[in-house]
């Protein structure tokens, strides 16, 4: 897998730029307070968690959404562990992990429970409150091989104009195939072609006001009843 790990420049000593992509990892304003609108509000959680609650990911990069997860699901008390399936193209080395990781202080204890057992390639761990798959592949291939269903997706690709791989209706089809009945998606891009894909395949979207400044985003929830 050495060959497909993402290469990393940094803006500002500490945001995680992709070369491959030319675009961050996440907002240069605050990371996690972007996580925390865009994937969990976005997909009302915590009210929605129940034991057994799946989170599905597109595209697991840093691992700042799952930590944010994570953490708002012990903060939650749930019995058992949150599942969280996250799909990655070009997983990141552990030092560039632990460097983006770094700026948040609030996770630390967890990041570092994390990275302990984290190497740039498939995972499967079980820490407390959490059991981690991280499926490693191009997602256009390993979710149309995978037979699980998640209650919540975060769709959170590069830029669709950058990496339009990662958001292909073939793709977002196969995310709404693997999504349990009234299960939800959020992301923090408007782009019409990304609505109009989840649309055709099964969501209700809607377009809310976005992150710090962004105008727009995405969140919607598979229409079960025809
Ligand atoms: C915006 S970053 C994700 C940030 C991440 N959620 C976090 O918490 O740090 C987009 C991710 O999608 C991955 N990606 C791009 N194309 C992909 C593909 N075809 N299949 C799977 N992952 C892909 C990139 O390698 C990158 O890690």
């Amino acid at each position: 897998m050495a060959d497909q790990t993402a290469e990393i420049t940094w803006r500002d000593d500490r945001l995680p730029v992709s070369v491959k992509f030319d675009d961050p990892y996440y907002s240069k304003d605050d990371g996690l307070a972007e996580a925390r609108f865009v994937f969990l509000k976005g997909n009302d959680l915590p009210a929605r968690f129940q034991p057994g609650f799946h989170i599905a990911e597109l595209g697991f990069g840093t691992g700042l959404n799952m930590l944010a997860a994570w953490k708002v699901w012990l903060d939650a008390g749930i019995d058992g562990p949150l599942l969280f399936t996250s799909f990655e193209a070009y997983p990141m080395a552990q030092t560039d992990m632990a460097r983006a990781l770094g700026s948040f202080p609030e996770l630390a204890g967890m990041a570092e429970q994390f990275l302990s057992n984290w190497s740039p390639g498939d995972m499967h761990v079980e820490m407390p409150g959490l059991l981690l798959n991280v499926i490693v592949g191009d997602a256009r291939q390993t979710l149309a091989n995978w037979n699980g269903h998640a209650d919540a997706w975060f769709l959170d690709g590069f830029a669709p104009a950058r990496n339009p791989e990662l958001w292909e209706p073939g793709l977002l089809g196969n995310v709404a195939g693997h999504t349990t009945p009234n299960g939800t998606f959020s992301t923090y891009t408007a782009a019409g072609a990304v609505r109009r894909a989840l649309s055709d395949s099964g969501f209700q979207v809607e377009r809310i006001a976005g992150f710090a400044g962004k105008r727009h985003m995405t969140i919607g929830r598979l229409d079960t009843v025809k």
